[in-house]
């Protein structure tokens, strides 16, 4: 048996949980379930991360305090994913007082072995809102790279870490002015003390080939920079002991949490801290995504190693969630959020369709919407629940047969599969887990399919081969939910509750179930309805639309780049081009309907005093005529009058937008009057 200590990254406390993080817990779940089942001693341990700027702006512009704001994400996050069906054992804090000693002990460490220096350095200001500004705070160009609206610690193209300071041009999130330069103390921890030690630790096979290449490449050749983890009061987060008036930096205190939340874990299961962190019989396993990997596979090994805890076994690190091939978008409602899905879709469905998407690679993963449809109904409904929905209501009476029927050698070879999907599984190549299952799947249905049961059960001569088709096809139902336990958990147990018994072991696949009762069967998963998931996208889309007028920063301004893409900006004119349009700010006195056009509204415009103008607008289907009356337009007043089936049309009002319903009128501000020229 191993012992197996696993960590998912701790989530902000300033957001809440949406897809895109649920990839990695759902891939961490599922690796811990595998584990679990294979009789293995498991611990599974995350903790929200609390400390930094993010929450005091969040807590002064609500008016709470933090410890109010960070308890209310916590039971959110945990509420998420627990019904996501992800299950810690433990959920902490990085705000903790488990965390906080944990924090002063490997801080002690780091003096004692003289890795801690003291510097005055620039920070960046935010003269506006008087405070000196988290580095994701700040956007700018990457000193390294040259790539454009980074944050201020970590380059989001090129992985390279900086100070907010050195970010080319600038800008304050939280106001949107170019922050000051401000100097003050900071301790930087020296990790170019343990350069050969990290060299050789990230090259012995810890983390993913693609990861430690790149740190070779890109890090390990150069001397690593010192690092930077305080920061000056005011500060959410824990005071340094040895420098009153300074605070860890997140990143210090944030994968400590992992420590801290072990630690409260043990004191609650009378276990010792040490015989999980310092002992060489666990291994320790981190799964995180590709953005944190500098903080995981350089800070934290070099920490880890000077304060004598023990080194991660591996770091398995996943790409990033893009949908229908772009990242996630509020503008576009696909930057969803756990509960969202929830009020609409199984978990199953996500906990199935990312693992049809994961593999060991550090790639970025796609949700593709119409893909998770067909995936879901065609494999888990079509080919899985079917083999138990088509047999079991056969076979209620008698039950399963006492000994197990001749099948072909169908459960031999799904047994002898068992070794493969598990390695699949231990390796994160949950997709190739997935297909050689569904071949199992599709080496089942045609057996239930050449049987037909449900011919069988019309003749009482059939009684026997009717109890054995559905034994056979309910025990390769069996062997295929145990292989999809660690991801569908709750199908899983449902299957158990048909046979009488937990499919908890991996190795009940290796023996049929025979001879026993099989209950009433019961609905196990439905079809996923397309319109669900268009409901989903709209209310996420109106929900960002909602939120982002209700604040004016511009870090909440998230506007797609979809209609410049689509339409380039056209070729240069001069002034004298651009003023031969007349336009004029006008109003709608009239609107009527046109009964034999679908597209057109007729308007009668106003230029102020007699002056009016017909002019029939393709706009029925975004505007309803009642409501145009009143509004200003603006109008392209010399425009040559065009003689149309209904009358004719002098001059065209503007609006943007693709076409249908989404065409928008362009509205002058409320202080125009009709007739002044726009230029
Ligand atoms: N608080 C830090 C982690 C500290 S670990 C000691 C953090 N938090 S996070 O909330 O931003 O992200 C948590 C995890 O979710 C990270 O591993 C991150 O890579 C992952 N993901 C966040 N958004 C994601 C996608 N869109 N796609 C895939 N994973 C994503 O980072
Ligand atoms: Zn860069």
């Amino acid at each position: 048996m191993r012992k197996l200590l696993v960590t998912s990254a701790l989530p902000y406390a300033n957001g809440p949980i949406h897809i895109g993080h649920l990839v990695e817990y759902l891939q961490t779940d599922i690796w811990v379930r595998f584990q679990k089942m294979m009789g293995n001693q498991c611990l599974y341990f995350c903790a929200d991360d609390t400390h930094g700027t993010a929450i005091t702006i969040r807590a002064q512009a609500e008016g709470r305090t933090e410890e109010d704001i960070i308890n209310e994400m916590s039971l959110a996050h945990q509420k998420d994913f627990s019904d996501f069906g992800i299950e810690f054992d433990n959920y902490g804090s990085t705000n903790s007082e488990e965390s906080r000693a944990v924090c002063h002990e490997i801080w002690k460490s780091l003096r004692d072995a003289d890795m801690v220096i003291e510097q005055d350095i620039d920070q960046l200001f935010d003269t506006e809102k008087g405070v000196f500004l988290a580095d994701r705070f700040v956007r700018g160009t990457c000193p390294k790279c040259d790539s454009t609206n980074q944050p201020g610690d970590n380059c989001g193209n090129c992985g390279a870490t900086y100070t907010p300071a050195e970010l080319v041009n600038p800008v304050s999130t939280l106001s949107g002015t170019t922050p000051e330069v401000r100097t003050a103390k900071h301790l930087f921890v020296q990790i170019e003390k343990l350069h050969g030690f990290l060299n050789e630790w990230t090259q012995s096979g810890t983390l993913p080939p693609e990861s430690a290449n790149y740190l070779k490449n890109f890090f390990l050749n150069e001397p690593l920079r010192d690092w930077d983890i305080s920061r000056p009061g005011p500060y959410f987060g824990f005071e340094i002991p040895d420098s009153p008036g300074n605070y860890w930096y997140v990143w210090f205190d944030a994968p400590i949490g992992y420590i801290g939340s072990t630690s409260q874990w043990c004191a609650a299961n009378g276990e010792k801290l040490e015989d999980w962190w310092k002992s060489d019989d666990v291994e320790i396993h981190h799964f995180i995504g590709k953005d944190i990997q500098y903080f995981h596979t350089l800070f934290w090994p070099a920490m880890l190693k000077t304060s004598g805890y023990s080194l991660p076994t591996k770091v398995h690190i996943h790409g990033f969630l893009t949908v229908d091939g772009e990242k996630m978008s509020k503008s576009r409602g696909t930057f969803v959020r756990a509960a969202k899905y929830l009020e609409h879709l199984n978990p199953a469905y996500l906990r199935y369709y990312y693992a049809t998407k994961l593999s060991s690679k550090v790639e970025d993963l796609d949700l593709n919407l119409e893909e998770f449809v067909a995936r879901v109904n065609s494999d888990l409904v079509g080919k899985v629940v079917n083999l138990a929905s088509r047999t079991a209501k056969f076979i209620q009476e008698t039950g399963l047969s006492a000994s197990y029927p001749e099948d072909g050698g169908l459960f031999e070879s799904f047994a002898d599969r068992g070794d493969d999907i598990a390695a699949a599984y231990e390796n994160g190549d949950y997709s190739k887990a997935m297909r050689m299952i569904m071949e199992l799947a599709d080496q089942a249905n045609p057996f239930v399919e050449n049987n037909a049961p449900w011919e069988l059960r019309k003749d009482p001569d059939n009684t026997q081969k009717l109890q054995d088709v559905c034994t056979v096809s309910l025990n390769l139902f069996r062997t295929l939910a145990i292989y999809l336990a660690p991801v569908l958990p709750d199908l899983a147990e449902k299957a158990g509750e048909l046979f009488g018994e937990e499919l908890t072991s991996w190795n009940q696949a290796k023996s049929p179930k025979v001879g026993g009762g099989i209950a009433k069967f019961k609905h196990m998963m439905q079809r996923v309805e397309a319109k669900a998931i268009e409901t989903i996208i709209e209310e996420s889309r109106e929900e960002a639309a909602a939120a982002a007028k209700a604040s004016e920063t511009p870090s909440n301004w998230d506007d797609s780049d979809e209609a410049i893409t689509a339409t380039p900006i056209a070729d240069e004119i001069t002034i004298d081009d651009f003023l031969k349009v007349d336009l004029r700010v006008a109003r709608v006195i009239e609107a009527n309907e046109v009964p034999e056009a679908r597209k057109l509204v007729q308007l009668t415009l106003s230029l102020g005093g007699d002056e009016t103008r017909n002019v029939f607008a393709g706009i029925k289907a975004a505007y309803e005529p009642a409501d145009l009356v009143g509004k200003l337009v603006v109008l392209v007043a010399n425009l040559a009058p065009r003689k149309m089936k209904f009358g004719v049309s002098e001059g065209m009002v503007i609006a943007s937008g693709p076409g249908g319903e989404d065409i928008h009128l362009i509205e002058p501000g409320s202080g125009a009057k009709p007739g002044q020229r726009v230029s």
